[in-house]
């Protein structure tokens, strides 16, 4: 029997998941059945909502299990096939298992083109983080000419791509993330009018106030908690605010207390509405069209950090919560 490596959820975490709460094993080469594809895992995505699945808690997706395969986004290539849609050497993604090999039925598999755009963007700007950032922006955030929009977690998978659509709108963008190394990249690269480091800044909330002198009309908040606290009070009448994470107490433990953000949505009238991607699933193809346009068109950029190594994932899931990334979070199993 063939062998493979496959990472399972060891323990459930409380507070911050460490290298304890996975368990990196052998097990065998699954076989295909009727209308199954066997892929060879090239590329795995870490992403922060995976954090959550590592509790038994009820959610918008079901937790992992203890003892089995982690799953999520995977860019892979078929190796042998059952399906009369997939051949060998196709290039496909899916929600598969953290394996070498993962035998995927053919309705959860999508096709992709290495000719159109690289094979990791499809995990990234022309995947999910790319559509949550396009969904967020244009049907909640809805940025206008003139306006001002902030992105906190600026830096990332959906941040980078969320400013830079509120830029294509017309709007002037102030991004927040960790690092200067980030805020330089968001200024330099990803055209953002203004780049704030929310760990070195000594009162974001002030400087904040003087990076948007006409306040603030779309708040894209990918953290929320004290960064958050920050931007509220300088929002504007009727601000937009798409909540689309909340990553700061993604491993609170015990009581959390949050920023007082309420007296401020009601004086400013401000419209905050949580989303999940998928709430958007049936315009995907419209949204991945838009996206793929910008990015040959040179008007959206976007980042990648590609950890190397199948061992390598639980690192880079870990480090999401330690802002090592600068845009999206990969890691590179076997060669394309
Ligand atoms: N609603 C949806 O459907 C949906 C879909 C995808 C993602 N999301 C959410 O969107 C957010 C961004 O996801 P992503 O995939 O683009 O991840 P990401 O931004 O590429 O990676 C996470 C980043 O979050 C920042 N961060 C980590 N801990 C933080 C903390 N305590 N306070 C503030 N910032 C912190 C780090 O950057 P710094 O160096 O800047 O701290 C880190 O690089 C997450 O909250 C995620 O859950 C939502």
């Amino acid at each position: 029997m063939e062998m493979q490596k496959r990472i399972l959820l060891h323990k459930r975490p409380e507070g911050m998941p460490g290298h304890e709460h996975f368990k990196l094993e052998d097990g065998p080469i699954p076989s295909i059945k009727h209308n199954q594809v066997l892929v060879r895992t090239i590329y795995v995505s870490v992403d922060p909502y995976m954090r959550g699945r590592m509790e038994d808690t009820k959610s918008y997706v079901p937790p992992f299990k203890l003892g089995e395969v982690i799953d999520g986004g995977i860019v892979g290539k078929v190796v042998s096939s059952t399906s009369t849609r997939f051949s060998e050497g196709d290039y496909v993604t899916g929600h598969l298992g953290w394996q070498e090999y993962n035998a995927a039925d053919e309705h959860n598999l999508r096709k992709i083109d290495p000719d159109s755009a690289p094979l990791t963007a499809y995990l990234g700007t022309l995947g999910m983080p790319g559509l949550t950032a396009y969904f967020g922006m244009t049907k909640i955030g809805l940025p206008k000419e003139g306006e001002t929009a902030v992105v906190s977690g600026a830096a990332g998978a959906v941040g980078m791509i969320a400013g830079q659509i509120a830029k294509l709108h017309g709007a002037r963008v102030i991004g927040i993330a960790g690092t200067d190394e980030k805020t330089r990249y968001l200024t330099e690269t990803a055209g953002f009018d203004k780049a704030v480091n929310y760990k070195t800044e000594k009162n974001l909330h002030q400087s904040l106030k003087e990076a948007c002198p006409e306040g603030i009309d779309v708040y894209f908040d990918n953290t929320g908690g004290t960064i958050s606290e920050a931007v509220y009070p300088l929002m504007n009448d009727f601000g937009r605010i798409p909540q689309c994470g909340a990553i700061s107490s993604y491993n609170k433990s015990g009581d959390d207390y949050g920023p007082r953000i309420h007296p401020f949505i009601v004086k400013s009238r401000l419209r905050v509405q949580g989303f999940i991607v998928s709430d958007y699933a049936d315009e995907f193809q419209t949204g991945a069209q838009k996206l793929g346009t910008w990015l040959q068109e040179g008007r959206l950029v976007y980042e990648e950090t590609i950890n190397e190594g199948f061992d390598s994932i639980p690192d880079a899931f870990l480090g999401l919560f330690e802002g090592k990334n600068l845009g999206k979070q990969l890691i590179k199993v076997s060669d394309e």
